[in-house]
């Protein structure tokens, strides 16, 4: 069984509670932290050898060390808690049954990194959470855990909710900053990084939900055993939300020695495929990382049980390899089809695409109406070809990493699975059929 450092407590009656997380042993870390200088918080993390937890794996305690330090300007902790990735749920799970977890990381994290306002940027859909999150807040300050002079530290911290207004893009975390600073969520052109200049042009640093939450125990317990969970550059544990043909989706925490076929298959984690279906595909990290067949998935290229942590998910590329991303984990049986699959997420990238860059405005149109055209029975061969050649375009030509969000899960779906696309156009009706149950409609609609 996987070690529970985040969710150990989750089941605990009203934990919600300040009582309940105060008996629980809460705000131990916010006790401990205050006694320590800032910078031996951000070495402890950094011992510690966590990774960001929204996607890219950036280590946590290195981004804090990069904070810009000139005197007299405010610096900034910024809370991602925007997400909107689809197959994505762990950062509401943890904010809804745990929201002390976060506020008490937050204030450790603000005092490392110098923050005397911090802000929790949380999804616009997540209402019910947001207000979790603010009896939360304002039990914690009455506690004397906020506001001026926190338990006597002479340490000053606030922390605001923002929510968003629902678009996707205002997770990237400059799109965030500005939508943060009342703009149109626009992401930014990097350099200079937020850690130099972010909020209101002030060194600021954005970390996800689950990874300032996982600075309570690292505070508590230390890096070393916390660089102990796990197993080389994945230390820690990890939350993975597991959803599509299984028969136990949900919230998992899981420590990153497991493999992934003891996540879809042991009961302890998704019980296996619904229905007694065969696996067919998973896209293991959140809807941007590439998809992986089942022959790639449970074995890596090289023959290897493939584990669930970051370095062996992305073993051998994305020629046979993906990504361990955000933790959303969605399983695809064998009666799924790769076609629909990937215009769905083309369809959800080209929606929520900003428009600044050309290969991610036109590009990500483009893909969708391509794979509409071979979806509703229109393709031709070349089609696939062409889908491949813009969704190389879109990347690493764009501002942000939407264009590559976008242009991945096309790519690993033609690149694993070319015959389905190539079935698909060769027999338009019986994909119509099959996926719509048109049944004899489906010739009027391919002859239309
Ligand atoms: C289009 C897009 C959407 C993103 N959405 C989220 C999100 O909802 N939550 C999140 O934590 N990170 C998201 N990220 C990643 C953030 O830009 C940033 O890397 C992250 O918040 C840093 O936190 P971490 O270092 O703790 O992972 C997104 C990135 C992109 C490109
Ligand atoms: S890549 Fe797409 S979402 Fe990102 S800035 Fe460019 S147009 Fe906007």
């Amino acid at each position: 069984m996987s070690k529970k450092i985040l969710l150990e407590k989750a089941n605990v009656e009203n934990i919600q509670t300040m009582e309940v997380y105060r008996r629980e042993g809460g705000y131990r870390s916010l006790e401990k932290a205050l006694k320590m200088a800032p910078n031996d918080i951000v070495e402890e993390v950094k011992r510690s050898g966590l990774r960001g937890r929204g996607g890219a794996g950036f280590p946590t305690g290195l981004k804090w060390s990069f904070l810009a330090k000139p005197e007299g300007v405010e610096r900034y902790l910024v809370c991602n808690a925007d997400e909107s990735e689809p197959g994505t749920f762990k950062d509401r799970y943890l904010m809804e049954f745990l929201p002390h977890l976060l506020i008490e990381g937050m204030i450790v994290s603000s005092f490392a990194v110098g923050s005397n306002v911090s802000y929790i940027y949380i999804r616009g859909e997540y209402e019910w959470v947001t207000d979790i999150l603010d009896a939360a807040i304002d039990e914690a300050r009455k506690a004397g855990f906020l506001g001026k002079n926190i338990l006597g530290s002479g340490f000053d911290c606030e922390i605001y909710i923002h929510r968003g207004a629902g678009a996707y893009i205002c997770g990237e975390e400059t799109g965030l900053l500005e939508s943060l600073e009342g703009k149109r969520g626009l992401p930014r052109i990097k350099p200079p990084f937020p850690a130099v200049k972010g909020l209101w042009d002030c060194p600021t640093v954005v970390n996800n939900v689950e990874t300032i939450a996982s600075v309570v125990s690292i505070i508590n317990e230390g890096g070393d055993a916390y660089a102990r969970i796990g197993v080389g550059k994945s230390t820690g544990t990890k939350l993975i939300s597991a959803c599509g043909n299984i028969n136990k989706p949900g919230v998992y925490e899981i420590d990153m020695t497991i493999s992934v076929e003891e996540f879809i298959y042991s009961d302890e984690y998704c019980g296996g495929i619904a229905n007694g279906k065969k696996l067919k595909a998973c896209v293991p990290g959140g809807s941007s990382v590439p998809i992986l067949p089942a022959s790639l998935l449970l074995t890596t290229a090289k023959g290897e049980k493939r584990l669930m942590n970051y370095e062996s998910l992305s073993d051998g590329g994305f020629a046979t390899g993906s990504m361990m991303g955000s933790g959303g984990f969605e399983v695809l049986d064998e009666d799924q089809c790769i076609v629909r699959h990937t215009l769905s997420l083309a369809r959800f990238y080209h929606h929520e695409s900003c428009g600044q860059c050309s290969p991610c405005r036109e590009g990500t149109g483009w893909m969708e109406k391509i794979l509409q055209k071979i979806e509703h029975g229109k393709g031709e061969m070349k089609d696939i070809d062409l889908l491949w050649d813009i969704q190389r375009k879109i990347e690493g030509n764009t501002i942000c990493p939407l264009g590559e969000a976008a242009a991945w899960p096309v790519a690993a779906a033609i690149r694993h699975f070319r015959d389905e696309f190539e079935w698909h156009i060769l027999n338009p009706k019986e994909c119509l059929v099959r996926n719509y149950g048109l049944g004899k409609y489906a010739e009027a609609l391919i002859t239309s």
